[in-house]
């Protein structure tokens, strides 16, 4: 790895950029533009395929094809290949459990189980193409059920275990899965939730799933099992020929679908292709953290995200790493626990999110410091963009003030990295706050309201001007919202340079900025979703969430800033004729919000009000809450919002600070 220059001051000294930034980094990023074909076909023979590719990339805006005509498994690239090379024996996954268990699996034995628990599919019936919903907390066999997946051509589709009954509900039938693979319970902070019970509340609101297969974590007595329906994994397993032969995928099937929030109600089902994104994840992982044989890898994520997915489950597999997977909170029993995790198996690299940096330094610097960390050599950093504090802290107390930290901006739609400190090429001068600069393939760039660039240190709209082999295909089953949501807010312009054609803009929904020496400082969302604790949460599924509940008539959510959080959750509600707004009522909305999407969606504030600021066309104005909420003056607001009346918006404004004193004063 090169020398490690690190500037911890928000702006490093323009002589070392210079030194370092226009070298081998900018000329990889030039010629992975400029000559995609002959790029990527050099990047792409680093994994394994059947068959080669006979082209390189269909460009049709907004839709791309990559590795058209090649043959590949993902799970055979994220196993045999190592079985293969001599890794065999080689530790995969270390796994704690957070009620003390742990595990080793090595190459083979996930391999193993892989093999089996496809032939377990294979036997009830599953079939290439064929949807399968995923509702498992961290322990091996969510891998292992998506690998699983994954070698027999079905299309997993992972729910994150803390979601409730509903959004499961939600997925399973956009995805019209046919199996749901769960477990009977999971321990979170030392309590047992029973997840079986959940996922049965989601089961009564679907039709599609024709069996549920259970993994016994708990061994909760009595966990509810439907004859003919459910079924255990370990009975599953047990009659099964040890190896299944890996489904040869076309590059352009689907590997899997994810759902994420937007701004609308409902979620959206990304769809992630087999060899373009196998292809994006191995090499930015490769390109960003410059992985190492003998690293321990250690990515806090849990694999419901796409974090899970690409840098838990796919891209540290490929790489043939020892990785670290903890099934518990970070906290628990003691704030030390992932200190004592880093320490007890001696991680090197540890790839975590902003809101759990703020968390521990709220904990305190001596609970990690009771640990011997100076077995880490990187630290990464993803989900929202990282404070300054935050980063010299993390640099300083976890890092020791060796390990570069590889702040990576990237989204679900991305598959990987995009925006991010490349250790593997060459590592700039860090910026505490920034991103730094964009990956090979990724031309990024930041427009105004008219698309045109803006000048250094102007906020700006992030939008992507070239197609990437990580990007999701399309929307599960919806095109034209795929087509509505990336590809309309900006139309190409004379004021761009596009490198590949035909130019199309992909619009990120992320404010950004470019500092004078061109590095990239993300700078939050620029559309109607918050980030709770990185989680992303769409404000209009939110509301939607609040008008279920029968008493209320209208609601209005926002983020407003919080020192862990990132965001924290405020909601303005107006309830229906014959309702009255009580601390009992707020409770139990908090609880239905819960209920609905999932305790990470939980209000932090709801204020009850007789009306809500709107534009003439009705429509709310979440700038006016977002001032009122963090005591801004309103000022400017009314320019912002030209439909508005000012004398409504002033009056509304008086009412919502008033809802807010009285539900502060009790
Ligand atoms: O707003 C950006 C923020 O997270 C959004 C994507 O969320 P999601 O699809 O859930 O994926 C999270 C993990 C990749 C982005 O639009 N975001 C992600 N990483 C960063 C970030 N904001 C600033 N800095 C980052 N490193």
């Amino acid at each position: 790895m090169s020398e490690t220059p690190v500037s911890s001051s928000s702006v490093a000294s323009a002589e070392a950029s210079k030194r370092y930034y226009g070298h081998k980094l900018k000329e990889i990023w030039s010629k992975s533009l400029e000559n995609p074909e002959a790029f990527w076909s050099e990047v792409a023979e680093n994994i394994v395929w059947f068959k080669k590719w006979d082209k390189v990339y269909e460009w049709d805006p907004p839709f791309a094809r990559w590795f058209i005509g090649g043959i590949l498994n993902a799970s055979y690239n994220a196993l045999d290949v190592h079985l293969k090379r001599g890794l065999k024996n080689k530790v995969a996954i270390f796994w704690e459990g957070e009620e003390g268990a742990s595990k080793a699996l090595t190459y083979y034995q996930l391999w193993r189980e892989v093999n089996k628990f496809a032939n377990a599919l294979k036997k009830l019936g599953v079939k290439k193409g064929d949807r399968i919903s995923i509702y498992l907390p961290m322990i091996p066999e969510l891998p292992i059920a998506m690998l699983a997946c994954a070698r027999i051509g079905a299309i997993h589709s992972v729910v994150f275990s803390g979601f409730s009954a509903t959004a499961l509900a939600d997925r399973i039938n956009d995805a019209e899965a046919k199996i749901l693979i769960t477990a009977d319970g999971l321990y979170r902070r030392g309590k047992i939730v029973p997840l079986k019970t959940t996922a049965d509340e989601a089961l009564a609101m679907t039709k599609t799933i024709e069996k549920v297969i259970v993994v016994r974590r708990v061994g909760l007595e009595n966990t509810p099992m439907k004859e003919g329906r459910d079924l255990w994994w370990h009975d599953v397993v047990k009659d099964v020929e040890p190896y299944c032969p890996p489904e040869p995928m076309e590059s352009t099937d689907p590997l899997f679908i994810l759902y994420t929030s937007g701004t609308t109600g409902k979620p959206k089902g990304v769809v992630h292709s087999t060899g373009g994104y196998l292809v994006w994840v191995w090499a930015t992982l490769k390109w960003a953290f410059d992985p190492q044989p003998d690293d321990i890898w250690w990515c806090t994520a849990d694999i419901g995200w796409i974090t899970g997915h690409s840098y838990v489950v796919y891209g540290p597999l490929m790489h043939g790493l020892t990785q670290i997977m903890y099934d518990g909170a970070p906290d628990y029993p003691a704030p030390d626990r992932w200190w004592e995790i880093i320490e007890k198996y001696g991680v090197t690299a540890f790839y975590t999110a902003p809101t759990a940096i703020r968390m521990h330094m709220k904990f305190g610097e001596e609970w990690a410091k009771k640990h011997d960390l100076s077995s880490l050599r990187i630290l990464g950093s993803v989900g929202e963009p990282i404070n300054p504090e935050a980063w010299r802290w993390f640099y300083e107390v976890i890092g020791g003030g060796r390990c570069p930290i590889i702040d990576t901006w990237w989204q679900t739609e991305t598959g990987g990295f995009m925006i991010s400190p490349a250790a593997g090429i060459e590592l700039v001068p860090l910026k505490a706050g920034s991103a730094t600069f964009p990956l090979p393939g990724v031309h990024a760039e930041v427009v105004d309201e008219d698309g045109r660039p803006v000048k250094p240190f102007e906020r700006g709209y992030l939008v992507i001007l070239a197609p990437w082999p990580g990007m999701l295909m399309t929307l599960w089953r919806d095109p034209e919202r795929y087509k509505e949501v990336y590809w309309s807010k900006f139309q190409p312009n004379k004021y761009l340079q596009f490198k590949i054609t035909p130019p199309a803009i992909y619009y990120t929904g992320d404010y950004a900025m470019k500092d004078d020496e061109g590095y990239f400082w993300l700078m939050g969302r620029a559309d109607d979703v918050i980030k709770v604790a990185g989680h992303r949460i769409g404000t209009a599924e939110l509301e939607s969430a609040f008008v279920s509940h029968p008493a209320v008539a209208e609601a209005a959510v926002i983020g407003k800033p919080d020192p862990v959080k990132g965001e924290s959750i405020v909601a303005f509600v107006i309830l229906k004729s014959g309702h009255q707004p009580t601390d009992e009522l707020r409770d139990e909305l908090k609880m239905h919000i819960r209920k609905t999407i999932g305790p990470v969606a939980t209000p932090d504030a709801i204020f009850f009000v007789s009306s809500l600021p709107k534009t003439r066309s009705g429509k709310i104005m979440r700038r006016v809450l977002k001032a009122v909420v963090s005591g801004g003056q309103l000022g400017d607001i009314t320019t912002l919002e030209d439909a508005a009346s000012v004398e409504e918006a002033k009056k509304a404004v008086e009412m919502l600070r008033k809802a807010m004193e009285e539900a502060t004063k009790k």
